[in-house]
């Protein structure tokens, strides 16, 4: 039986990549490896929990003889491992630059050693940094401006180097923002939905004309099969959809789906070095015949459904002291209209 392992799959975009695949790949066993952080829940997985051919390794990737076994008897490993919140990259980065640089040094390591079946990893569109004009396609230097974006972009091109030095077998793709079921509440459209669910003050930053390119988190794992399938080992991806949106009108656009006043909204100090804009030029992908299936607007809406009728999945996580915390050292000061 094929086995493909799965690290960071106990998080937003691990754990729905989990169920496409079971779904479209059901002659497979899935490995589940995910260190459970803050940001890692087992409950992601929950209707997986006790099926035949699943098994879920709580480890961690920078611990080279925790991952090996798993990996050396993997054909394919998908690297959703990762420190993801740009917020929490800005407060401290010490874990960013480990799980995200040499958490992939050691996957690229246990890969070499052990001439491992192909290894798709997940960088970002971040790693571009700001793109005023155009879309940045795959050979846009890198120009990182978050601590988050600078070690994604530190394990992407050492991804990139153990595929050309050691014919790693590595396809790298970057993919503009996800949103969708089970992403954790800390980022823009979870957060904005939670907040409006509880009647709490919405918080945009600056000006709120950022603009961020949205993919439904379904379409980036049918992306992610499709590259699987018909992608080059060695080969970089952008994944895009060409759907760009100001912050602004996302948060007025939540408001309206569940019937909440925009007086809700609260423009507080903004991020440092908050990028303007992102978007990914995603023609080699597109050429290969991959196109997104979801448009924007019926997705959020179901998106905001699934947030409505799922409370006790994001309640259990926002009650938490660990997100009390990080709300109190993000958010408080901001609300309080004080300055960094
Ligand atoms: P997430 O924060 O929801 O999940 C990350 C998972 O990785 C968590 O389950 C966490 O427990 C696990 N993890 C963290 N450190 C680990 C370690 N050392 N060893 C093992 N597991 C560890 O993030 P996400 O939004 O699902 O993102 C997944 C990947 O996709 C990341 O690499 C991210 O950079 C990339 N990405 C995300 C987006 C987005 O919009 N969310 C867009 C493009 C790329
Ligand atoms: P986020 O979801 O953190 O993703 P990223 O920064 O990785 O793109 O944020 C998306 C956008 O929303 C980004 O421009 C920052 C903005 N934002 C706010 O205005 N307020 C918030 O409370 C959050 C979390 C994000």
């Amino acid at each position: 039986m094929p086995t493909i392992l799965v690290t960071g799959g106990a998080g937003f975009i691990g754990s729905n990549f989990i169920r496409y695949w079971r779904r479209e790949h059901p002659s497979w066993e899935i490995i589940a490896y995910d260190k459970l952080t803050y940001a890692g829940n087992k409950s992601n997985l929950h209707d997986l929990e006790g099926q035949p051919n699943f098994t879920f390794v709580q480890g961690d990737i920078c611990n080279r003889e925790e991952l090996e076994p798993w990996l050396a008897k993997s054909d394919i490993v998908v690297n959703f491992a990762a420190e993801t919140h740009v917020d929490r990259s800005l407060l401290s980065s010490g874990d960013f630059v480990r799980t995200d640089v040499l958490g992939v040094h050691t996957i690229m390591e246990c890969a070499r050693e052990h001439r491992t079946g192909l290894i798709v990893h997940i960088s970002t569109d971040e790693v571009y940094g700001p793109i005023l004009d155009g879309s940045a396609d795959e050979d846009e230097p890198l120009n990182p401006s978050s601590p988050y974006a600078a070690s994604k972009a530190g394990g992407d091109l050492l991804a990139l180097a153990y595929a050309k030095s050691f014919r790693v077998p590595v396809i790298i793709t970057r993919c503009c923002n996800n949103f969708g079921p089970y992403q954790h509440p800390e980022k823009l459209i979870p957060l904005m939905i939670t907040n409006a669910l509880l009647d709490l003050p919405l918080p945009v930053y600056g000006d709120g004309r950022q603009v961020r390119e949205w993919i439904f988190v379904e379409d980036h794992c049918r992306a992610l099969d499709f590259l699987i399938e018909h992608g080059t080992p060695g080969g970089v991806y952008n994944i895009g959809t060409g759907c760009e949106r100001q912050n602004i009108e996302v948060v007025q656009m939540i408001l309206q789906l569940l019937g909440k006043p925009e007086s809700l909204i609260r423009f507080v100090a903004d991020r440092p070095a908050h990028d303007r804009r992102y978007s990914v030029n995603w023609e080699k992908l597109r050429k290969l015949g991959w196109q997104p299936k979801h448009d924007f607007e019926s997705a959020l809406a179901q998106t905001v459904a699934w947030y409505r009728e799922n409370e006790w999945w994001w309640r259990q996580i926002r009650e938490s002291e660990e997100f009390k915390r990080y709300y109190e050292a993000n958010y408080a000061w901001r609300l309080r209209n004080e300055s960094a």
